[in-house]
């Protein structure tokens, strides 16, 4: 099978197009035919060596990078129920479990780690999802328990994250600000947020404005030291929630008395049944993709480059089988 796979952790370079023999799913594990690999930023921190200290980060060389995407389910491994071959599936990979992801024609992953793509969603669409979108949901819902009618500052609309946040919490009823550069304002707006805020300026000053006692919940979504008043701009008895991005050494902010710092990070139970949850969301209109490029598989280095830089507008994603929409 075609793969992006790397021998050695480095920069984009060491990315490479190779031809690699698929595995049979074992036990509890689909084969799934890859339609679209996304690209995430836990992508190019895999590739550059960032994961190996995290204690259960487990590979080996050729490593194939890719921790989600969709595609069509191949063959169905023993004890696996309610999937056949031809279904359209979600796709969270078993990257960083000493196996191989998603940028190849070809992924084997756990029965609990697809869930089915309903109709009236693309495969394109579908694979903007599971990283994304499931770590908002734990950043906003399980972690920072909001609630309809609360207020929440979400850190990073425009990114792939921030997308789902933004609509994830319109659509539960909560009112929302939300951080971005000014190129990707109108885009903030266009998801949902009421109030959007250049985050080169004073950030607080613009939150007052519009919450001048704080909001319920402040979510930062870009973490990285870029938001390290995000607890003062919390009302008394709010939380601030920040989501985990493994650079290391990151600078946290230090919580106010009446103000929790909880840190979030996507969750690995009820995956499938959480992915069916965004999808009906999706599918009745009330949640949209983030705006997404797609780049040829081949080109796995360029969307890495692309990404790392930092300033992203919603997603890449890596298409994978050139006939899949
Ligand atoms: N552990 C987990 O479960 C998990 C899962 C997913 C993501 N993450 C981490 O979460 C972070 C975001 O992921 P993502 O996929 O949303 O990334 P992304 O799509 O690359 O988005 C990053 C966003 O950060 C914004 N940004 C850049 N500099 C900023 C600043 N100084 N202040 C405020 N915003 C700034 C950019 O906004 P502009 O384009 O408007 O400049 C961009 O939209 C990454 O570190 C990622 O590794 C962790």
């Amino acid at each position: 099978m075609r793969a992006i796979a790397i021998e050695q952790f480095g920069g984009p370079d060491v990315l490479r197009l190779v031809d690699l023999a698929p595995r049979a799913p074992g036990p509890g594990e689909v084969l799934v035919r890859m339609a679209f690999a996304s690209v995430n930023p836990a992508d190019w921190k895999s590739r550059e060596g960032w994961l190996k200290p995290l204690p259960y980060f487990a590979y080996s060389f050729p490593l194939v990078l890719g921790f989600d995407g969709s595609g069509v389910i191949e063959q169905v491994g023993r004890g696996v129920a309610g999937f056949k071959p031809g279904d359209r599936v979600f796709v969270r990979s078993q990257h960083g479990n000493g196996k191989w992801g998603t940028y190849a024609e070809f992924a084997v992953t756990g029965g609990d780690s697809v869930a089915h793509v309903p109709d009236g969603l693309s495969l394109a669409d579908a694979a903007t999802v599971p990283t994304a979108a499931l770590s908002a949901w734990a950043g906003l819902f399980d972690t920072g328990a909001l609630k309809a009618g609360e207020t929440v500052l979400i850190n990073g609309g425009g990114g792939s994250v921030g997308s789902f946040a933004v609509q994830f919490a319109r659509a539960i009823g909560a009112r929302v600000a939300a951080t971005c550069s000014v190129k990707n304002m109108d885009y903030v707006r266009s998801l949902g947020a009421e109030h959007v805020i250049d985050y080169a300026g004073d950030v607080a000053a613009g939150l007052r404005h519009w919450a001048a006692d704080g909001v319920d919940l402040v979510y930062d979504a870009v973490g990285i030291g870029t938001m390290l008043n995000g607890p003062d701009m919390a009302r008394p008895g709010g939380r601030y929630v920040y989501i985990s991005t493994m650079v290391p050494g990151e600078v946290l902010p230090e919580g106010k008395s009446d103000v929790p710092v909880l840190f979030s990070t996507m969750k690995r139970e009820d995956v499938a049944t959480r992915l069916q949850e965004i999808a009906a969301l999706m599918v009745a209109g009330k949640v949209k993709p983030p705006a997404y490029d797609i780049l040829p598989l081949a080109q796995a280095a360029e969307a890495h480059r692309r990404l790392q830089a930092g300033r992203m507008r919603g997603k890449i994603l890596l298409q994978v089988d050139p006939n899949a929409r």
